[in-house]
């Protein structure tokens, strides 16, 4: 490519896979690819922002992840628990509003306190917003939504008006990234996603670093973007 300006993209979303087979090929134990993943989390999410995007979605636990082993549950818990908790300062210095989106009703009480904690701590940061998607389904999203819509007796939805009965109110996502090579969507975001380009980079979330990235943005910046018209942009 030659010297183009790098688009930035304004929203970006990140499925983190691979952990457990980036702990298996180094002889660790899957728990060690979580925790692995987490520090990854925190050095990638500070330079995402730098380079001005505004917004970060990330896929930490969905909803059928549930179905998992308890230890590995159980695991994955207390590692939120402990990264928000010892985080709070982090984001508070990065100028980041931790968000969350996903249903707090059948977690530990301990987690979404944790959760809770983080999110009113930095709820007046400004630099970007941190979207974890806990306990998270896009299905399920929708559904939530459309039974807030019911409750509030609204008439006359539009794109605008449903759009902000979502977990959270958010731009769409310009730029979607899977690590680990599997070249699906998996229930995420999906009513964010319907314009965003897609990237599947062939390495493990604990292996996708600053270079990594840079890449990701070389082919966004190559994607022409037409939504559904004739011209770009
Ligand atoms: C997918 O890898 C990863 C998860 C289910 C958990 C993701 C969580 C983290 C990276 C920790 C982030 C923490 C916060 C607070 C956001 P996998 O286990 O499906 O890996 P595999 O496909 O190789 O088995």
């Amino acid at each position: 490519m030659d010297k183009q300006i790098l688009k930035i993209p304004n929203h970006v979303a990140i499925i983190l896979d691979g952990n457990g087979r980036w702990a298996k090929d180094k002889g660790k134990k899957r728990t060690e690819g979580h925790k692995e993943g987490y520090k990854n989390l925190k050095k990638i999410s500070k330079y995402i922002f730098s380079k001005g995007t505004k917004v970060l979605s990330v896929f930490a636990f969905s909803t059928e992840n549930f179905k998992r082993p308890h230890e590995e549950v159980d695991y994955l818990m207390n590692l939120f628990i402990q990264g928000f908790n010892n985080d709070t300062g982090y984001f508070q210095k990065e100028n980041v509003k931790v968000v969350f989106s996903g249903k707090k009703d059948n977690l530990r009480k301990d987690v979404v306190d944790a959760m809770d904690n983080m999110t009113e701590t930095t709820k007046n940061n400004t630099k970007g917003v941190l979207n974890i998607c806990l306990n998270y389904g896009g299905r399920c999203e929708i559904v939530d939504a459309v039974n807030k819509i019911i409750e509030n007796n609204e008439n006359n939805i539009t794109e605008d008006i449903f759009q902000k009965y979502l977990y959270q109110d958010l731009e769409d996502i310009d730029l979607m990234i899977r690590t680990s090579g599997e070249l699906r969507i998996s229930n995420f975001m999906l009513w964010q996603l319907s314009y965003a380009e897609l990237y599947f980079p062939n390495c493990y979330f604990p292996d996708f670093n600053e270079y990594e990235y840079d890449k990701a943005l070389i082919e966004y910046t190559k994607r022409d973007r037409r939504f559904g018209s004739l011209n770009n942009e």
